[in-house]
């Protein structure tokens, strides 16, 4: 169960392991914006995990009432909350993984973009405060819009000096979710054996699903090409659209952000077979930050696979210089935004 993660059959038809008293592991989880759409549904998936010992949810309003319910479950791990800047530091405190999904979500019409001005300092603020409270611990951005605030997470950490690029991810674990399960959806093919690497970043036409190098191998007419590729870069919308103003994705990212999490805490658990597809500091093109398949190690980002960017088809090319510009403005307009303020 542990080693195959969210993806696994075996976790999706057992929960044996989860009746254990004692965890297997010691972690120490904390989620920021633990009482919102996404919160909910993602510390009730983290309590899952017999890999944490300590999960700590914070908020700015409403988080005592989900720990109480979420430390009713029995499995290990103990829950605590935390409401306001005031307690933000005893949240943090000796955290191995936060996670960040603060902020708020879309509605109709609007793109994610959109939700700078108030999420950019959202972001800032809570990475200020992990640099001072557990500078080493993994970080995950899932706040909106991920091309920028990964960005704006980085520049804080640099500011205190405690910047790890190997630690800091953005979150589209979702991207690949979707990616998985409309090619199996597409192409009738058993959900498990799908795996389609998206890369790029998160927002629109930068979510490029790397569709010929899918497993299992699967032949497309360009046609299908284009249509999966435009239905994985507006997945996102289809669900603000039918939420139709109640937010946007929140059931599903929780999952993805949950197998984010486990996957985290296995490399950290000394797993050698981990490996996700994350927004990161990288060099495998001209950008500064770039998503792609990595492998996950004790220290973060060990290895970024630079196999998958080989042998791109000529859409794929295409998509991959044509989605460069609008993410090196949103790369830009992050790191801006801090320094413009120092
Ligand atoms: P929501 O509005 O339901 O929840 C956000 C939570 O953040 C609320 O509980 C709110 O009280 C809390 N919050 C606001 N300011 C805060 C602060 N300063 N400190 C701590 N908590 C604070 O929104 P939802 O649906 O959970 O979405 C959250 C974010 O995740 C949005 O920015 C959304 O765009 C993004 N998102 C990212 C995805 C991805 O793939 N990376 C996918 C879906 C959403």
């Amino acid at each position: 169960v542990l080693k195959q993660g969210y993806n696994s059959k075996a976790w999706r038809c057992s929960n044996r392991s989860y009746s254990r008293v004692q965890p297997q592991a010691s972690y120490k989880v904390a989620i920021l914006g633990a009482s919102g759409g996404i919160g909910q549904p993602l510390a009730l998936l983290v309590k899952m995990s017999p890999l944490v010992s300590e999960l700590n949810l914070y908020d700015i309003a409403n988080v005592k009432g989900v720990a109480a319910d979420l430390s009713h479950c029995n499995t290990p791990s103990k829950v605590s909350d935390f409401t306001g800047e005031s307690e933000l530091a005893a949240c943090l405190r000796d955290v191995d993984v936060v996670v960040i999904p603060a902020g708020v979500p879309r509605k109709p019409g609007m793109t994610r973009d959109d939700l700078f001005n108030i999420n950019a300092n959202i972001v800032k603020t809570l990475v200020g405060a992990v640099a001072d409270n557990c500078p080493n611990a993994f970080i995950h951005i899932i706040s909106n819009p991920v091309n920028s605030t990964v960005p704006i997470a980085a520049e804080v950490l640099k500011q205190k000096g405690v910047y790890d690029p190997k630690k800091l991810f953005g979150v589209t674990t979702l991207d690949v979710v979707r990616a998985n399960t409309f090619l199996a959806q597409k192409k009738n093919l058993k959900l498990i054996d799908v795996d389609v690497p998206v890369i790029g970043g998160h927002a629109g036409i930068t979510i490029l699903p790397l569709l010929s190098k899918a497993k299992p191998s699967v032949t497309f007419t360009d046609e299908e090409v284009q249509e999966l590729t435009v239905r994985i870069q507006n997945a996102g919308t289809e669900v603000v659209e039918a939420k139709a103003g109640a937010g946007s994705a929140t059931l599903s990212m929780a999952y993805a952000a949950a197998r984010f999490v486990e996957s985290s805490l296995r490399a950290l658990d000394g797993d050698t077979d981990v490996y996700e597809c994350s927004f990161i500091q990288s060099e495998l093109t001209e950008l500064p930050f770039f998503a792609s398949r990595v492998k996950l190690g004790k220290d973060g980002v060990e290895v970024v696979i630079l196999s998958e960017l080989q042998g791109l088809t000529e859409y794929e090319q295409k998509a991959l210089q044509e989605l460069k510009t609008e993410l090196k403005a949103s790369i830009e307009k992050g790191v801006a935004f801090v320094q413009k303020q120092a």
